[in-house]
């Protein structure tokens, strides 16, 4: 509680160093992230370090630091209250604070205005009351979730508008005890710091309390991923700075024996030296009970105190120290004064605060057994009778001190008046907890309804509900589940059908929904029950949809909008709405103007209907169907401002990490491949759940493979696929996921010369799984067939090896199967089926055949790099051009249409950066003698590699075998290989990989 520079000089005549000691490369870490957010970057420092190390210390010197130069520092402490934290305690002492600095209104005015929803964390500000009788937050209605978002969004304001008038330094204390909404909160605030220049965020963690399933670990891990995000240690003293430290405290130099001694026991850790120093001749059993001396010394009736203290947390108010103990106001600060003293103890205006909380725990700890469950019951006696002595929490704490007292009955009360206070704060986190340990205390309160005057079904159903919101879909499952096993679906129906509504959306095998789903519509098809049969249509309309069962699908949504039409229930017609439009433009070619107008109606009752999780809904499929059709620019932009929404609404990681999927993908397609890696390192970077990084990772690796990084892309890809088989066993939970993952692993293997693998591959992918569900993703995996297929008939030696050739023709029996079934939608699809055709000429020619079979094939690939312009793709057109060009020049005529299509293709590749093609394209070109004057034809050789060598060195970097290089460059194997040991040692490389590597950072292989 080191709260201000005053303080600090108070206690330096109370045994504690009046300097700080040490510290300087910490001190320095600090100044330059500082130094950086006056810069107006994004800067987090997170400081770890054992308890009584000196965290909080060497914020507060720091903190002196930023003030002296004009800063403003906000202190928050997360507070250990129980297993679980108290929700959002930091952010409320943060606004405490800033309300005494500059009042109500100044503060009101920083949050934008208008108090909002920052007044549910300091009633101060102005919050309304919950309604009396049953608590709001545990009623019918969960809220849906966008209050926390605006919540989330009004803290990034305020820091905003206080960091215009100077720079800001937010630290947050010990996070090791914060609670899931702190923590959420402050990965809200710190993944958003570019929207906020001007702060720095430090946070200060025990590191050696963070044991394996701690849960701030991954908090601490994900924050780490942000390039902003630093993490320094906070070491113990050195022998020399724990003698500094003994003379700074004592005025004077020790004797060198004494420093021995005091080092030896504290192992210098700062807050036991001092300890040490007070408590000199007494030879503590531990440093747990070191902490103790300093009391042990005091007055009997002044441990007492500290004793009943050390029960009310961090800190406790005078009104509620003297309720506790009975006492008057002014007895109490007799009892404590000499506590304050000896510096056990921090007094403020209306409180007390242990120095330190080792010493709160320890002090805690020597309460006995029944004694402690007494004082307990003491302090819930004291706050029930008087909530406001709680300052604001008074349920929580409540729920906490009858849980300690072992009063049972109290205990679910006051966790059922909990779980209401939580959700009024958007815990829900908390509020889930709270309800679980309800339902938990059930048996063993024989009146437990009548207490709470609801009954057991109705918390499981509660908490089935908030654990759907948190997205925690197991244990909503697993309470859904559990309510349904106690309500009998005859007495309510509409309730039961409801719930197992809730249980079909959450299922992960299509099938079982299904069936719950059904189940649930056969509970309410009496006519009673309109309004619940219409969502429950409308959830297997959605679901449906997903399995490709598009006619079942159609009916069951247009039932749903028909009857939600009637209820006046927009949130479902709203639903309804984008399954139409999704299922509609199967049939026909494009998204009609009717298909756009119903996703503009969804997105409009979705807004009036408040539900934030379906405006965005109608962003994901908008963009996706525009992206389908070719439509890139305007699915781009469609995704672009869905995030933008998403951001508004705290759904940034979620729904906000998705649409940046149909962002990237659009925008590679445009070959804006620097602004397609943008969005994906942006999202990722927000620690979006496993199957968004792991789609955004296949994006990523798609491009890194188009410019020739086939290391990187090998790495996106495994991590991907790790990530999607890790959500479900080995099953992906969505074909389309399987088939762009196999995609790109098939060009990767066509790439490294791994024909077998390549056909193995292929033949297993086109076998499992139905195209025709998904043509729009089918497509493609046939073109990296076919290619693969076509690599082999022209690599002579793969082409000879055992059985090969067999097996690339019966798989291209099977593609032809596959592709004659399959109807090419929209621009995109007719141009992969174009790109296919000429795949598959170009595979079936055999190198004896006439010139004639070339000529096709250079007309097939001229078709269809028209097609690709057409569908504004220029990385595949760029492709067919070359083929084109390749196949015309093969074929012995029309040398200037070729020389045409290469300048073209020259001039794309380049501008792309896609290598590969570039190095392709140039080779050509120079083998048959045409000039192209663009970016590829002037590639000259640097680093000393003859234009020879720096043909071998591309084919290196595209992961071939000197076999493979030899058949490609139409020389021996053994020429081959003695161009590729010169490059290597030319390049200093001590292996292909590395020789490729080094020619990337030499930008060897780049267009000039
Ligand atoms: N570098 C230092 N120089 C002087 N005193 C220190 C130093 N580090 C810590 N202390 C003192 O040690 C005690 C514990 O430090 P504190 O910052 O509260 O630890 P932490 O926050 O790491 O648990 C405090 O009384 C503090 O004043
Ligand atoms: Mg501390």
């Amino acid at each position: 509680m080191l709260g201000s520079d005053g303080m600090l000089e108070d206690m330096a005549s109370r045994l504690i160093s009046p300097a700080l000691i040490g510290r300087r490369a910490q001190l320095a870490d600090l100044e330059t992230a500082f130094a950086a957010v006056r810069r107006g970057e994004p800067a987090t420092v997170l400081l770890g370090g054992e308890a009584g190390v000196g965290k909080s210390r060497l914020t507060a010197e720091f903190a002196g630091h930023v003030r002296a130069e004009g800063g403003r520092v906000l202190t928050g402490g997360c507070l250990e209250l129980g297993a679980e934290g108290l929700p959002f305690a930091p952010f409320t002492a943060v606004l405490r604070e800033l309300v005494r600095e500059v009042g109500t209104p100044g503060v009101t005015e920083l949050l934008g205005g208008r108090a909002g929803e920052a007044a549910r964390l300091l009633p101060d500000l102005g919050v309304t009351e919950p309604e009396p009788g049953e608590p709001a937050g545990n009623g019918a209605d969960v809220y849906p979730g966008e209050g926390r978002g605006r919540l989330f969004e009004q803290m990034l304001t305020l820091l905003e508008q206080l960091s215009e008038r100077s720079p800001v330094v937010l630290v947050i204390e010990d996070l090791h005890w914060a609670d899931r909404s702190t923590r959420d909160l402050v990965f809200f605030l710190v993944s958003n710091q570019r929207a906020v220049p001007g702060v720095l965020i430090i946070g200060t963690f025990r590191s050696d309390e963070l044991h394996r399933t701690h849960p701030v670990r991954p908090l601490l891990a994900e924050l780490s991923r942000l390039p902003w995000v630093q993490r320094a240690e906070v070491p113990r003293l050195t022998r020399g700075e724990t003698g500094e430290l003994l003379a700074a405290i004592a005025g004077q130099q020790q004797d060198p024996a004494r420093v021995d001694s005091v080092f030896a026991r504290s192992e210098g850790n700062p807050l036991f030296v001092e300890e040490l120093l007070c408590c000199d001749d007494m030879l503590p059993e531990s440093l747990r009970d070191l902490v103790l001396i300093r009391a042990q010394r005091l007055p009997e009736a002044t441990q007492n105190a500290l004793r009943v203290a050390s029960a009310a947390g961090e800190r406790a108010g005078h009104a509620l120290l003297s309720a506790v103990s009975r006492l008057g106001d002014d007895d109490v600060e007799r009892a404590l004064r000499p506590a304050v003293e000896a510096n056990v103890l921090v007094a403020d205006a209306d409180g007390y605060a242990f120095r330190h909380a080792l010493i709160r725990e320890a002090m805690y700890e020597d309460l006995l057994p029944g004694e402690r469950g007494r004082v307990h019951a003491r302090y819930a006696e004291a706050i029930a009778a008087d909530p406001s002595l709680a300052a604001g929490r008074a349920a929580i704490q409540l729920a906490h001190h009858w849980y300690a007292a072992h009063d049972l009955g109290n205990a679910l009360a006051s966790a059922w008046q909990a779980a209401a206070e939580a959700n009024r704060v958007f815990a829900y986190s908390e509020q889930l907890a709270m309800l679980a340990k309800v339902s938990e205390l059930w048996d063993k309160v024989p009146d437990a309804a009548q207490r709470i005057g609801t009954s057991h079904d109705r918390v499981l159903e509660k908490a089935g509900r908030v654990a759907h919101l948190l997205h925690e879909d197991e244990p909503s499952r697993a309470f859904t589940s559990a309510a349904l096993r106690e309500i009998d679906p005859k007495a309510d129906p509409g309730r039961a059908a409801s719930l197992l509504e809730l249980r079909g959306k959450l299922r992960p095998e299509t099938q079982d929904a299904v069936a719950d789903l059904r189940e649930a519509l056969s509970l309410v098809a009496d006519g009673q029950h309109e309004r619940e049969r219409a969502s429950i249509l409308a959830s297997l309309a959605t679901r449906l949809t997903k399995s490709n069962a598009t006619t079942e699908a159609r009916a069951a949504a247009l039932q749903a909008l028909e009857l939600a039409e009637q209820t006046r229930d927009l949130a479902t017609q709203a639903s309804a709405l984008s399954t139409l439009a999704a299922v509609g433009h199967v049939d026909g070619p494009g998204i009609s103007d009717m298909e756009m107008d119903m996703l503009a109606r969804a997105r409009s009752l979705a807004i009036q209907a408040g539900d934030h999780h379906l405006v965005l809904n109608a962003s994901i499929s908008e963009s996706h169907l525009l992206e389908g059709l070719g439509e890139h620019e305007r699915a781009a932009q469609v995704a672009r401002d869905g995030i933008a929404e998403a951001a508004r609404y705290g759904l940034a990681r979620t729904e906000g990490a998705f649409l940046a999927i149909n962002v990237a993908e659009p925008l590679y397609a445009l070959g804006r491949w620097d602004e397609a890696v943008e969005v994906i390192e942006r999202a990722l970077n927000l620690s979006a759940p496993p199957r968004t990084r792991a789609c955004l990772q296949v994006l990523a690796g798609a491009i890194a493979m188009a410019r020739g990084e086939l290391a990187k892309a090998d790495g996106l890809l495994s991590s991907a696929v790790q990530l999607f088989s890790g959500l479900r066993g080995r099953a992906y939970s969505h074909v389309e996921d399987q088939l762009v993952a196999d995609q790109l692993r098939l060009e990767l293997f066509t790439a490294q010369g791994r024909h077998q693998e390549a056909l193995a591959l292929a033949q297993d992918s086109v076998h499992r799984h139905d195209l025709q569900a998904s043509p729009r993703y089918g497509w493609p995996l046939l073109v990296a067939a076919a290619r693969a297929v076509a690599e082999i008939t022209v690599t002579p030696a793969a082409a000879r090896a055992d059985g090969l050739a067999d097996a690339a023709g019966e798989l291209l029996g099977a593609l032809d199967a596959e592709a004659g079934k399959l109807r090419p939608e929209g621009p995109v699809q007719q141009a992969y089926q174009l790109s296919y055709t000429a795949e598959v000429l170009r595979a079936r020619h055999a190198p004896a055949e006439a010139p004639s079979g070339l000529a096709e094939q250079a007309a097939a690939w001229e078709q269809a790099a028209a097609a690709w312009e057409q569908a504004r793709e220029p990385y595949p057109q760029a492709a067919a051009l070359f083929r084109a060009a390749e196949a015309a020049l093969a074929s012995g005529g029309a040398k200037d249409a070729a020389a045409t299509w290469l300048h073209r293709a020259a001039e794309i590749s380049g501008d792309l950066g896609a290598r590969p093609l570039v190095g392709a394209v140039a080779l050509l070109a120079r083998r048959a003698g045409i000039r192209t004057d663009s970016a590829a034809a002037q590639y000259v050789a640097p680093g000393g590699l003859t234009p020879r060598e720096l043909d071998v060195l591309r084919l290196i970097a595209a992961g071939m075998s000197n076999a493979r290089i030899a058949s490609e460059l139409f020389i021996s194997p053994k020429t081959a290989s003695v161009h590729v040991s010169n490059i290597m040692s030319k390049l200093g490389a001590a292996s292909r990989g590395e020789a490729a590597a080094t020619a990337h950072k030499l930008r060897l292989l780049d267009p000039p």
